[in-house]
């Protein structure tokens, strides 16, 4: 019946049509609410919908953003990294200044739309190491969030685990995250991905990259002549570790986003109302429970002129507003270290030394290499004429270029075992299925296009870093920006490694391969010592945007670290979870979205499975 159903309702989502979104506070309906979701990223739109799938739940998702439909540059897979900078769906934070980046302030963008960041950002999908999954089981003592009992929320039908299910929820998991698609090209994608791993029926389209270049042979077959970096059949298997083809969240040449997969087939549903264009500006207080507080509260507003609204849940707020957003909220409302809330005179509600502390993020670097070819994505980049015909043949059919992500191959490598940092430092990567860093390598120059010369780039990304940053306030208004360090490149592993990366981004184009296409280091050209190279990474550095850990888990009864407990409620509190990227406690060698969807799939059966209890 519930698949019937589902059915219908992914039918009637091609119409776009959202049955139940509200524009302004005013509007809501005078309606009890079972939950109260703050925030629509991956993390919130996850955990609405699965709760709404009770039809006899009242579920109210809370958004300051609008929607992205019909937005074009959004759902065009190869604009997608030019959706950092400034648009009308972007928080525009910048970070504080980060010393290892000799002083600089660098862009934070984050997605301020129906779908969060998923709708701003690479669309790469890589769902990280068994290694990362299973230390997040072991350091808070829950083995459900370990890689292998993680695998019914990541795969789709056909799992042994659904037959262990109670007949209520058997017909779940034939829902769960992905489902892989054919790429717009409809090339046989053999030996690009292993098809069985991958979901066949979840509500995520991924597919492998959606249209082949000039060096895709390039990349690949260098796996063949250099051992030091082997060949990666699938990434997404749980061991990351080598170069392969890149997966994405991208259906039928378009992006897949946390609206349109999960919130927009659900919009008709009535018991799921969608409040968009308000931003919530605290959780409040609502009861008491053994001396607990009970945080069931919710208020919020369309703008700081504006008035001021309440809802309370009668069963649970969740916040998913983000790394970023959710430590910001919860230190709004008291909840956070005492001496920190007591500075800007706000009250504490619960002392919780760890908000916003134990933040993370990866580390990106751009290098670029002018090539020896007759055209690269360099042509269409500086060509209005050719770049509005590829736009235009992605409007008329959902083919060509644009209908590719702008990251090909991806490649997570380790360090290695006798590098002399390890006298030193202790490993921090989760284990030997985890990279410390990651290749990703662009057909074209990253960044403004030089009026001349074709270009290979690749980004090399610290992916493990051992500098720990925080979210703070420095502000009691929810309207000011939060501050923002990430704490970049702060360490002595973290430069390191970020230096060595750039030095096996050499190495890997000195292959046969590439020996008659690199013609010259392009950038940085003039760098060759270590130091050098460290002075160009703090010269040159940014964010990979996967900041995590800002409001992590940690084991029950665990004092000494973490925000929420392993069922992601919040410490010493009642009735308030977090769901979002921040609750990871350590951020994995992946980029991000996959893993917020799969444990937020988790999360919305915790919250089933306490509403039963
Ligand atoms: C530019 C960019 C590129 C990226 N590239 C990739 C990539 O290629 N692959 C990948 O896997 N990951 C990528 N990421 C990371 C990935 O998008 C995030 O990890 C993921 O979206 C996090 O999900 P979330 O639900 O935790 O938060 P978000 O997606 O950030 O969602 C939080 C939502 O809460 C809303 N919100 C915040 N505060 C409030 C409030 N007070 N009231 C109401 N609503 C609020 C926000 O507007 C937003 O919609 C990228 C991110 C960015 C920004
Ligand atoms: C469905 O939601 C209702 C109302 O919140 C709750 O009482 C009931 O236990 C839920 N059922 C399931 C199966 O979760
Ligand atoms: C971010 O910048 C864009 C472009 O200037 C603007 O339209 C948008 O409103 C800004 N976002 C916020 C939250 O101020
Ligand atoms: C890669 O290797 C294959 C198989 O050996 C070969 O056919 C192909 O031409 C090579 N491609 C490039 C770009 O070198
Ligand atoms: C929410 O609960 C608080 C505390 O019980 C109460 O004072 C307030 O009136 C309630 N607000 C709404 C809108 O019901
Ligand atoms: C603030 O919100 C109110 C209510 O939605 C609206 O009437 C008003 O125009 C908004 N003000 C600004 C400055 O956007
Ligand atoms: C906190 O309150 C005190 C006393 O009212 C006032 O002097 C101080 O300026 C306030 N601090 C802030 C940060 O608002
Ligand atoms: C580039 O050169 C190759 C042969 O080396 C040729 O097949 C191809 O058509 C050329 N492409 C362009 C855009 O000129
Ligand atoms: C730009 O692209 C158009 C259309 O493909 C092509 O005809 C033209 O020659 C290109 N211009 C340059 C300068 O390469
Ligand atoms: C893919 O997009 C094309 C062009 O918009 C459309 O005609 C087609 O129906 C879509 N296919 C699917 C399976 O959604
Ligand atoms: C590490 O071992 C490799 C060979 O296994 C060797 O070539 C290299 O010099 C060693 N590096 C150090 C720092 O000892
Ligand atoms: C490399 O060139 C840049 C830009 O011209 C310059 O700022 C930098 O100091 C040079 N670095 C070295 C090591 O020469
Ligand atoms: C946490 O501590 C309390 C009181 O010491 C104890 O009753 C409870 O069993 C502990 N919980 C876990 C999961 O260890």
């Amino acid at each position: 019946m519930r698949l019937l159903l589902s059915l219908l309702y992914a039918a009637s989502a091609l119409c776009g049509a959202y049955a139940a979104i509200y524009t302004d506070p005013s509007q809501l309906p005078d309606r009890q609410y079972d939950y109260v979701v703050v925030g629509a990223g991956p993390g919130g739109s996850v955990v609405a919908r699965r709760l709404a799938e009770n039809s006899t739940a009242n579920v109210l998702i809370i958004e300051a953003g609008g929607l992205p439909d019909d937005i074009e540059d959004i759902a065009i897979p190869y604009l997608g990294l030019t959706l950092g900078a400034p648009r009308p769906w972007n928080w525009n934070y910048t970070t504080a200044a980060q010393t290892g980046l000799n002083g600089r302030s660098v862009v934070y963008p984050r997605g301020k739309i129906l779908g969060g960041s998923s709708c701003i950002n690479g669309i790469v999908w890589t769902r990280g190491s068994k290694d990362d999954f299973d230390r997040f089981a072991r350091v808070t003592g829950d083995d459900g969030w370990s890689w292998d009992s993680l695998q019914p929320y990541m795969l789709g039908v056909g799992h042994v685990i659904i037959l262990l299910m109670s007949p209520l929820e058997v017909a779940e998991p034939i829902l769960k995250v992905e489902q892989l698609v054919p790429t717009s090209d409809g090339r046989d994608t053999d030996g690009e991905l292993v098809a069985s791993i991958h979901g066949t029926s979840g509500l995520v389209g991924i597919s492998s990259q959606n249209v082949l270049t000039d060096i895709d042979g390039r990349v690949i077959n260098t796996t063949s002549e250099l051992s030091e970096f082997p060949f990666n059949e699938d990434m997404n298997s749980g061991n990351t570790i080598g170069i392969g083809w890149g997966q994405y969240a991208i259906r039928n040449g378009s992006r897949q986003d946390a609206a349109n997969t999960y919130l927009e087939p659900a919009s008709n549903w009535d018991n799921l109302d969608v409040l968009i264009n308000t931003q919530v500006i605290k959780v409040l207080q609502t009861g008491e429970e053994d001396g607990v507080p009970i945080i069931n509260g919710v208020q919020f507003a369309p703008n700081s002129s504006s008035s001021v609204y309440t809802v309370n849940a009668t069963k649970e707020v969740i916040l998913s507003a983000g790394s970023i957003n959710s430590p910001q909220l919860l230190l709004l409302s008291g909840i956070g270290p005492t001496a920190e809330l007591s500075s800007l005179n706000i009250s504490t509600v619960v002392d919780l030394p760890y908000v916003g502390s134990n933040f993370q993020d990866h580390v990106l670097l751009v290098n670029s290499w002018e090539v020896n070819s007759n055209f690269t994505w360099d042509d269409i980049n500086r060509n209005t004429t050719l770049y509005a015909e590829k736009q235009e043949e992605w409007e008329n059919s959902r083919k060509g270029t644009f209908t590719a992500a702008e990251s090909l191959q991806i490649g997570w490598l380790r360090l290695p075992e006798n590098d002399t940092i390890f006298e030193t430092v202790q490993d921090p990567s989760a284990g030997s299925t985890s990279g410390h860093y990651e290749f990703v390598f662009v057909d074209n120059f990253v960044g403004t296009t030089p009026s001349t010369g074709r270009f290979l780039s690749i980004t090399t990304n610290l992916v493990t870093p051992t500098s720990r940053g925080s979210v703070t306030i420095n502000s009691s208004s929810p309207w000011d920006p939060p501050v923002i360090d990430p704490a970049f490149l702060n360490s002595d592993f973290d430069i390191h490694t970020i230096v060595e990366s750039i030095k096996a981004a050499r190495r890997y184009l000195a292959s046969p391969s590439f020996s008659d296409y690199i013609i010259d280091t392009a950038i940085p050209a003039n760098a060759t010592t270590d130091d050098e190279l460290a002075q160009f990474a703090r010269n040159n550095a940014g964010t990979v945007y996967h900041p995590t850990s800002s409001t992590s888990m940690s084991a029950w009864n665990d004092t000494t670290s973490g925000v929420v407990n392993p069922d992601l409620t919040v410490k010493g509190t009642k009735g308030l979870r977090v769901v979002d990227a921040g609750v990871l406690p350590y951020v994995p060698a992946a980029h991000t979205q996959a893993s917020v969807y799969i444990i937020a799939e988790r999360a919305a059966d915790l919250i089933k499975a306490a509403a039963r209890a």
